[in-house]
């Protein structure tokens, strides 16, 4: 019998709402076709489609990201302001396309404000200099009257977009960026840049790419932004994508164990840093680029097709997995952002007349649903597998939170075991249950089971109702599935 125990004094910390954020990139058919489709019968005024944006609002992404990744290493963000017919088409040297400028800043940000979501924008440190940066946070925020406020208002915006969160560069450490740096250079660049766009608009929160790469200078790249730009860090920003390569289900579960390393490293490493630099300002982790990725090809060519990924119900367990370890790592882990969130490696997929929601939106929509604001510690136990360099793995992976206002506890559990149900007792140490339990199952017929326009609900969400009895209930949780437990508290 598994065994899940909850305190809910025993907390975590608080957790960051933006750990559910998204990110858009000037990439296939995310922007153009996907997010814009100006002329299309779904399209609003603005050209904004809106059964993309109804299929994003139940999302509750709190933040999005944009305009690259590796897209942004490129971008002159002065292309894509002003009258649409002056905007100049430019080479994508990322993508290897042609980008039209069509949609810019403001068309952006017009799209966050329909979805309640902060925008947050990445500044080119690729073949990008700083003017360019400090004008850009001048162009969105600048209040003075100086001439690219007036451009603004000439476009349209009086007043400021009051853009908050501000990224410097993107996978800086990649061979596959333009304009790759050095640890080196990085801190130094970061220095400068953030240092002015600081000075431009001195409320601005300020990310640092840390690492996208994975390869041997991830520490060095981290210590020496906190050596030198201390001062001007409230993130550090680490990507990585994950897949089931080999097809090997028990192994692809394993990702949980890589998801904690990375996470625990750059916890210890901020920690150790701060101590060592006696830096008092919160350094927060911004996984600012997650998602799984291995299906298709990133080099332009003829396999290209514009990284139009198709997900199954293993890759949702594992976006639950992902989802999952944010929460136990709240105190950390202050924004994560899904890559991405239209067409391109997507839990949305459009075509001219329809979408469809693939596997991986459903977990994602039931966490942004139901996290509470804290995270708890919990305790759980049960029966183990073993996969890859990994053994003693707990079949169930864990996580919950409380929203004390409400005295709702959300636990979420994802069952690894592709065959077998585990029936465990869920007990509360300080607290009682009042009345039934709420459950949200993302299940289907088999692992590899997906949504596509020609079956577009294979995997979708179920709703149980369970019995608790004061202190105690037990539950069986379904093979392969996500399941969320909504629990009221006396
Ligand atoms: O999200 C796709 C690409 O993956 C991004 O452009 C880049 O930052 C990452 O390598």
């Amino acid at each position: 019998m598994n065994q899940i125990k909850i305190d809910p004094d025993r907390r975590l910390g608080d957790i960051s709402r933006h750990i559910f954020g998204g990110f858009a990139e000037h990439l296939g058919r995310c922007i153009y076709g996907g997010i814009y489709e100006p002329g299309s019968p779904l399209a609003d005024e603005q050209g904004l489609r809106t059964d993309v944006l109804e299929a994003l609002r139940r999302l509750h992404m709190p933040i999005i990201r944009y305009p690259g990744g590796n897209f942004v290493s490129g971008y002159c963000w002065r292309d894509g302001v002003g009258p649409l017919d002056e905007r100049p088409p430019r080479s994508n040297l990322a993508w290897g396309s042609v980008e039209s400028n069509q949609f810019g800043t403001n068309e952006f940000i017009t799209f966050c404000r329909k979805l309640n979501a902060e925008p947050y924008l990445v500044v080119n440190c690729g073949d990008g200099d700083l003017r360019e940066a400090r004008d850009w946070v001048e162009y969105c925020n600048g209040t003075w009257d100086t001439a690219l406020v007036r451009l603004r208002r000439q476009h349209g915006f009086p007043e400021p977009h009051r853009v908050k969160f501000w990224g410097v560069g993107n996978e800086v450490d990649g061979p596959w960026q333009i304009g790759m740096k050095t640890p080196e250079e990085y801190a130094r660049a970061y220095l400068e840049f953030s240092k002015v766009m600081r000075w431009v608009d001195p409320s601005i929160k300020l990310v640092a790419s840390v690492t996208s790469a994975w390869d041997g200078t991830f520490v060095e790249r981290a210590q020496l932004l906190v050596e030198q730009a201390a001062d001007y860090l409230d993130y550090l920003s680490i990507h990585w994508y994950v897949g089931n390569q080999q097809n090997d289900f028990p192994t692809y579960m394993a990702t949980s164990e890589i998801i904690e390393d990375r996470l625990s490293a750059f916890e210890g490493l901020i920690r150790a840093l701060r101590f060592q630099q006696r830096v008092k300002r919160p350094i927060a982790l911004a996984v600012d680029e997650w998602n799984v990725w291995y299906r298709t090809t990133p080099i332009p060519g003829p396999q290209f097709n514009g990284l139009e990924e198709i997900y199954n119900l293993e890759d949702a367990l594992v976006i639950a997995l992902h989802l999952n370890a944010f929460i136990r790592h709240a105190a950390t882990v202050r924004m994560a952002n899904l890559a991405q969130i239209v067409n391109v490696i997507a839990p949305v997929l459009t075509r001219p007349d329809s979408l469809v929601r693939q596997t991986i939106y459903y977990p994602f929509e039931l966490y942004s649903r139901t996290c509470g604001s804290i995270a708890l510690d919990v305790f759980w136990q049960g029966e183990t597998f073993s996969a890859g360099d990994y053994s003693g793995l707990r079949v169930l992976d864990v996580a919950a939170t409380l929203d004390e206002p409400r005295k709702s506890l959300s636990l979420y559990v994802v069952n690894r075991s592709e065959t077998e149900a585990m029936e465990t007792a869920i007990t509360l140490d300080t607290a009682r249950f009042s009345g039934p339990v709420q459950g949200f199952v993302v299940n289907g017929p088999d692992i590899k089971a997906e949504n596509t326009f020609d079956r577009p609900h294979q995997v979708g969400v179920s709703s149980v109702s369970v019995n608790a009895e004061r202190r105690e209930f037990s539950y069986t949780f379904e093979p392969h599935s996500i399941t969320v437990l909504v629990c009221t508290l006396d």
